[in-house]
């Protein structure tokens, strides 16, 4: 499974979408096959132009809008933020009063400080999915409506996984990852420890 169909099997056919981002649309055309619109927005006015003339399909409402701001808060309840990093996502999320039943993230980085900013805009994480794309993972969110005190260890390596096989694939690729960080570097790091001792510790337990 790529990551546009991992995101696809989370939306559901009632569902009012925004994929904010969109690039190439790939998300809205596979929207399609089961005949579901949705919004395909993208900060470029280069990248809809380019998209709109590829899928011509009127289904799909292409937008040129920074983050949400061309967007009604009627016209949406599900929202797609993917291939973006977690402090676009930050922003795009502070500068919104829209409020989603259902965020779905694919972020570059920074899982941990995403998973607590959006505690503070009130929505908690539901699931998670590793997914492998090219030989490398990606970490898909699904946030709903809520509030909640994580642990250290949720914060860092995310909860509720999907496909444990492929999570516990992700975390020993984490944990061989910062065993070199830690042979490599000079100073004692203790983050690098931290991860060490929490990735070690779920292994033991997934
Ligand atoms: C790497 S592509 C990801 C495409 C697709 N969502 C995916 O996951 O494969 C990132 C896209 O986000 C768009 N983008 C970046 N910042 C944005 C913002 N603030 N609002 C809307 N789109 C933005 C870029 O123009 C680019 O097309």
């Amino acid at each position: 499974m790529n990551r546009i169909e991992a995101i696809f099997s989370f939306i559901d056919e009632k569902d009012k979408v925004v994929d904010v981002g969109c690039d190439q649309a790939k998300l809205s055309k596979l929207l399609l096959t089961r005949n579901q619109c949705s919004i395909a927005s993208d900060i470029s006015e280069k990248v809809i132009k380019k998209a709109k003339e590829s899928i011509k399909d009127d289904r799909i409402d292409f937008r040129v809008s920074n983050g949400l701001e061309k967007i009604n808060k009627d016209e949406v309840d599900t929202l797609v933020l993917s291939g973006m990093g977690t402090h676009t996502i930050i922003e795009i999320l502070s500068n919104t009063k829209i409020k989603f039943k259902k965020i779905i993230t694919i972020s570059n980085n920074y899982h941990d400080i995403l998973r607590e900013k959006m505690n503070t805009f009130g929505y908690i994480v539901s699931e998670e999915q590793i997914i492998k794309e090219n030989n490398k993972y990606y970490n898909l969110i699904l946030f709903v409506p809520g509030n909640k005190n994580y642990s250290e260890s949720e914060l860092l390596i995310g909860l509720n996984h999907k496909d444990i096989d492929l999570y516990k694939e992700y975390l020993e690729y984490l944990s061989n990852k910062y065993k070199i960080i830690k042979k490599t570097s000079e100073d004692k790091n203790k983050k690098v420890d931290k991860m060490l001792e929490i990735i070690d510790k779920k292994l033991k337990t997934v």
